[in-house]
Order: C-alpha cells, then sequence, then structure tokens
C-alpha cells in the first residue's frame, strides 16, 4: 500500500515535470532573453504538449503488457495517473492552440480546420479520450461494471491509431518519430490480440473438457 502511494506521488511529480520545464524555459525567455523555446516558441510550445500527451499514451498503453511480461502486477496501479496525465496534456496541447495560437479567433480556427485536415483527426482523438478519463475513477467501474467499463477503455487503441496518423499528416519531412510511435503501438496491438487468443483457447479447452 504505501509502495503503490509512494509510487504513484513520484509518478505524479514525473508526469508534471515536462510542463514545468516549458513554463520555466518561458519564463527565462521572456525575461532573460534566453532561447529555449526557438525563435517560435508558440508552435514549440503547442508541439512539445503533443509530443507529451502521445508519450504518456504510449505508456499507458505499454504497462499491461510490461506488467505482465516482467510478472510485476503493481504496476497496473499506475495506469489510471498515467492515462490522466495523457489527457491532461492532450487538453493543454488543444488549450494552447486555440488560446495561445489562435488568440480565440473562431474564424481562424475554422479557415485552419479545413486547410489542415489533421486538426480534425486531433480532435476525434481528443473527443475518444474524454470519456476515458471522465470515467478512470472507482464511482464509475462501480456504475458501468467491470465488463462494460472495459469495453469503453477499449477506444483507447482508436484514439491512439487516430493521434498517430494526426502527427503523420502533420510533418513534411522526417517521418522517424511517427513511424516509431506506429511500430510500438503495432507492437502492443498484436500482443493485446495474442493474449487475447490464449485467453479464449483456454476458456475453450476448459469448455469442453466439462462436457
Ligand atoms: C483537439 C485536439 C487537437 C488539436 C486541435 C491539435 C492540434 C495540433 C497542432 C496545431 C499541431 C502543430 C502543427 C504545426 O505546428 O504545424 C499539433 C501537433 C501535434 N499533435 Fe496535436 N492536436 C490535437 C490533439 C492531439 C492529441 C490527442 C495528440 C496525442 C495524444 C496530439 C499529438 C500531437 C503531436 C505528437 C504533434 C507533433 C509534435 C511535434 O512536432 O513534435 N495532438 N497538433
Amino acid at each position: 500500500m504505501i509502495f503503490r502511494s509512494t509510487a504513484k506521488l513520484i509518478l505524479f511529480i514525473i508526469g508534471l515535470a515536462p510542463l514545468t520545464w516549458l513554463v520555466t524555459a518561458l519564463t527565462c525567455d521572456s525575461i532573460y532573453g534566453t532561447m529555449f523555446m526557438s525563435v517560435d516558441p508558440v508552435q514549440k510550445l503547442n508541439r512539445e504538449l503533443g509530443d507529451w500527451a502521445l508519450i504518456f499514451l504510449m505508456v499507458t498503453l505499454s504497462v499491461g503488457p510490461l506488467s505482465k511480461i516482467l510478472k510485476r502486477k503493481n504496476l497496473i496501479a499506475l495506469r489510471r495517473m498515467l492515462g490522466l496525465l495523457t489527457y491532461f496534456y492532450a487538453v493543454l496541447h488543444l488549450t494552447s492552440y486555440i488560446i495561445i495560437d489562435l488568440q480565440l479567433d473562431w474564424h481562424e480556427f475554422v479557415k485552419d480546420v479545413t486547410k489542415r485536415n489533421f486538426i480534425i483527426l486531433g480532435m476525434t482523438s481528443v473527443v475518444l479520450l474524454t470519456p476515458l478519463a471522465l470515467t478512470s475513477n472507482n464511482i464509475s467501474l462501480k456504475i458501468l461494471g467491470s465488463k462494460s467499463w472495459k469495453k469503453l477503455h477499449y477506444l483507447v487503441y482508436p484514439a491512439a491509431i487516430i493521434a498517430i496518423i494526426h502527427f503523420f499528416m502533420m510533418i513534411r519531412a522526417d517521418y522517424h518519430r511517427p513511424i516509431m510511435y506506429a511500430s510500438l503501438l503495432l507492437a502492443l496491438l498484436i500482443y493485446r490480440i495474442w493474449t487475447i487468443e490464449i485467453k479464449n483457447t483456454k476458456i475453450i479447452s476448459r469448455f469442453r473438457s466439462k462436457i
């Protein structure tokens, strides 16, 4: 129990470190004239927040397989916090785009969305992640029941696929980072399907031995 709470606290501090760094870098740039955030701090901020949303999403998805492979069931306890960190950075990414980049100019937003289709995909991913963030608590788990809750949380896979396509589409050269994320997601999906397959085979053989 103490291990769990300490691990969660450490994860929480680690999870807020990227945001702390970004705020510090922006402050230093504006006060001391440093160049931590490049010549285009607005774009850099937005891209960094998008990067961290995707990194936390990938880590969240990796926790299940890792806990099985390493035989460390207690890792699962960190999944909820990782998922919430994903959503936190995704919302900050969206907020920085609408408030800082577009300065709440809705005409510009409509123009941007029609010109740059990848923004619609980003929005779809956030929409899919929203019910997951809202139901990442014990009360929702109780209300929905474990089966429906699990089914709902499978939405994380389409959300991740769409987020990676969003990344692919915004890039014009050097695709190595989205390719890296896509390969990791493919490996995780193959692992998922493979373990479901094994589970089903076990259930079927247990059922056959009973009749
Ligand atoms: C409403 C939702 C979203 C909007 C409006 C949005 C918008 C954007 C914009 C405007 C950019 C920068 C494009 C440029 O600088 O040319 C971007 C980049 C990016 N977004 Fe999103 N996005 C959304 C959701 C997401 C989500 C859910 C994720 C991941 C989970 C994500 C991950 C990324 C990544 C990884 C980049 C590229 C960062 C880089 O270049 O290093 N976005 N997004």
